[in-house]
This record gives C-alpha cells, sequence and structure tokens, in this order.
C-alpha cells in the first residue's frame, strides 16, 4: 500500500476592511512612508475594528470559506486546530470558538502557540492525525489579531504587524502528494528578545502592568531580525538537502512574511528566483500565523498538481522550521 500523505485539499482567508497604510502611520509615530518601505517592504496592513472581535472572528470567516468551497458538512470535520498568539482569551481555546460557530459538533479542538512559527508546527501536528488513520478530515487555522497587542507609540515594532487569518483542509491521500516532510526547531532561550511581558501567570494583569504598557509585544528588532535570517534560510536549505530538491525543483517558497529582508535572504540561500516566492508582506504586513495561510490562499489559483512548495518560518519562541509540500489539486 502506499504511503499516506496528509493534503492540503482547499484554502481559504479572510482580512479586517480596515486598511492602515504608511501614510496614516505617519501620522501616529515618528517615521515616513520611505523608512518602513525600504527596511521592510510593507505598505500597509488590516485592522480589526470594533468592539469584541477577537482572532476567531477572522478565523470562522476563513474556515467558512471551505466548507462553502469543498460544500463540506462541518459535522464531517474530525479535527480543527488554530494555531495563534491573540487567543480572543487566554481559555478557552480559540479552536474551540471558531469550531463551535462553525457547527463542528463532531470535532476536538486546541490552539498552538508557538508564535509566527504557529501555523507550521499546527499543520504538522494536525497532518500526524490524517496520516495515522484518526482522523478524515483536519482543518488547521492560522491567525491572530496583532493589533490587539501593539504599542502605537513603539515605532520599531507596531510598523510590521497587522491582523488576519487563513485555513487550510487537510485530507488523506495515497498518490505521493501533500505533507512530505517537515522540521521544527525552537529554543526558548530566545525568549528575552521577543515577548510580551504581562498578562500571563508570571505577571497577571495589574493597574500597573497596564500603565507600564506591558500587555504589548515587545521585540529587539535588530537581534530577531539577525537569528530569523540565519535560522529561517538555515532550515529551508536542511529540508531542500533531506529532500534533493535543488532551487529549480521549487515551484514555491512560501516564507513567513516578516521582513522582506529576511525574505529576500532566505530565497537567495536556496537559489530560488523571486518570481516564484510568495509575497502578500506588501499589502498585510507580519500577520504572525496568518502569514502562510494567507499566502497559500492568494495564490491557490496559480499553483498546480505537484507543484512542490516549501514553507518556512521565524517566530518567537523562538520557534522556526520549515514544511515541504507536493501541492495535490
Ligand atoms: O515575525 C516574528 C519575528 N520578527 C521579525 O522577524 C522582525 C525582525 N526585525 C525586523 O524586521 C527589524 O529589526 C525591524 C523592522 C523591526 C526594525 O528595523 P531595524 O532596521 O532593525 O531598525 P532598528 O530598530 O535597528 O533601528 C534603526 C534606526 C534607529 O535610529 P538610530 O538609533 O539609528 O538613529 C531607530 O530609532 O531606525 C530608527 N527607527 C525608525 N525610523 C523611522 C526604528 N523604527 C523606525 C521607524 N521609522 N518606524
Amino acid at each position: 500500500m502506499n504511503k499516506i500523505h496528509a493534503a492540503i485539499t482547499a484554502v481559504g482567508g479572510y482580512v479586517p476592511d480596515y486598511v492602515l497604510t504608511n501614510r496614516e502611520l505617519e501620522t501616529i509615530i515618528d517615521t515616513t512612508d520611505e523608512w518602513i518601505r525600504t527596511r521592510t517592504g510593507i505598505l500597509e496592513r488590516r485592522i480589526l475594528k470594533g468592539a469584541d472581535q477577537g482572532t476567531s472572528v477572522m478565523g470562522i470567516k476563513a474556515v467558512q470559506q471551505i466548507l462553502e468551497k469543498k460544500s463540506l458538512d462541518p459535522a464531517d470535520v474530525d479535527l480543527l486546530i488554530c494555531a495563534t498568539t491573540t487567543p480572543d482569551m487566554q481559555f478557552p481555546a480559540t479552536a474551540n470558538l471558531i469550531a463551535a460557530e462553525c457547527g463542528m459538533v463532531n470535532s476536538f479542538s486546541y490552539d498552538i502557540n508557538a508564535a509566527c512559527s504557529g501555523f507550521l508546527y499546527a499543520l504538522t501536528t494536525g497532518a500526524q492525525f490524517i496520516e495515522n488513520g484518526r482522523c478524515k478530515k483536519v482543518i488547521v487555522v492560522g491567525g491572530d489579531k496583532m493589533s490587539s497587542i501593539m504599542d502605537y507609540e513603539d515605532r520599531a515594532t507596531c510598523i510590521i504587524f497587522g491582523d488576519g487569518a487563513g485555513a487550510v483542509l487537510l485530507e488523506a491521500d495515497d498518490s505521493g502528494h501533500g505533507i512530505i516532510d517537515s522540521i521544527l526547531k525552537s529554543d526558548g532561550n530566545g525568549w528575552k528578545h521577543l515577548h510580551q511581558k504581562a498578562g500571563g501567570s508570571r505577571r497577571p494583569a495589574t493597574a500597573e502592568t497596564v500603565a507600564n504598557k506591558e500587555h504589548f509585544v515587545y521585540q529587539e528588532g535588530q537581534t530577531v531580525f539577525k537569528f530569523a535570517v540565519t535560522n529561517m534560510a538555515d532550515v529551508a536549505a536542511q529540508i531542500m538537502d533531506r529532500n534533493q530538491l535543488s532551487g529549480e525543483d521549487v515551484a514555491w517558497l512560501v516564507p513567513h512574511q516578516a521582513n522582506k529582508r529576511i525574505i529576500d535572504a532566505t530565497a537567495q540561500r536556496m537559489n530560488v528566483p523571486e518570481d516564484r516566492v510568495m509575497l502578500n508582506i506588501m499589502k498585510y504586513g507580519n500577520t504572525t500565523n496568518g502569514t502562510l495561510p494567507l499566502c497559500l490562499w492568494e495564490y491557490e489559483k496559480q499553483l498546480k498538481k505537484g507543484d512542490n512548495l516549501v514553507l518556512a518560518a521565524f517566530g518567537g519562541g523562538f520557534t522556526w522550521g520549515s514544511t515541504y509540500i507536493k501541492w495535490a489539486y
């Protein structure tokens, strides 16, 4: 019998309507459109506005698209995993909220938090349930409302992040397509350089932590940049090596969208030309867990069965990883 792989068989995505342009940021912080473009490649990002609107709102829309596209009865979904760093609440899991709202009455669901690498962690985890036969249909969501933890006075950080969510459906494939290989890495020593200081069990929320702005993203940009450039390129090169893929064999690099300069360095290392690199950073900035599924969502029409995709990410933790997919449709 042929090996069973978990194949992505549908993609959904959602970004909020509100567009926060570099020009508008110029009116909020001491920055320029030119600085942001040249240092990051970002022109604008989306922001989820309105009261009581959490990450689940965007995840639900992305999942509903998949259900509609595939005429899928939500009762037939076995598992929903949500990768997010900005859950609606500390608990319950945002995945529980999405699954319930989408009518997945027979599923179990949980969140995974691996910051910007979370979607790859969730994809790999979801794939195991397909490969071992425990589940037939798994939905993996990646999404974040980064604006909810952003200090719009911290000009080095707030310019890169935005809101959005994407989702993929995983089903079994025995024809050699699907998720072929995955490398996941983490090093918790990196926490100091990228984290949220308060709101967790170590420093629960108090009036003081709020006044000190400890509920926002704390990022040492340059340090994170250095680790990201090296590790994202290394892990992508490693997965290519062990699957005997050259740059020419890679139809698409699907990189985490944190900074265009990190993406360029990774593509260069892999020997993949720019026209085969998925990019949405210009429009959406860094949507953390949303970047990779949103790339797949936007480029879906350009993908062909059998295309080799290499996904790569780096983020808080530190976490990083790469996944090799042979596209299934
Ligand atoms: O997705 C998860 C992982 N995150 C990442 O991968 C992000 C990695 N880091 C980065 O992408 C970059 O470090 C940033 C885009 C966040 C920042 O860019 P940078 O080139 O590393 O800037 P910097 O923080 O080293 O600051 C350089 C200079 C400073 O001025 P001085 O001290 O040289 O006079 C900053 O004050 O640029 C200044 N600066 C700005 N100037 C205009 C910082 N932010 C801005 C700004 N507009 N928005």
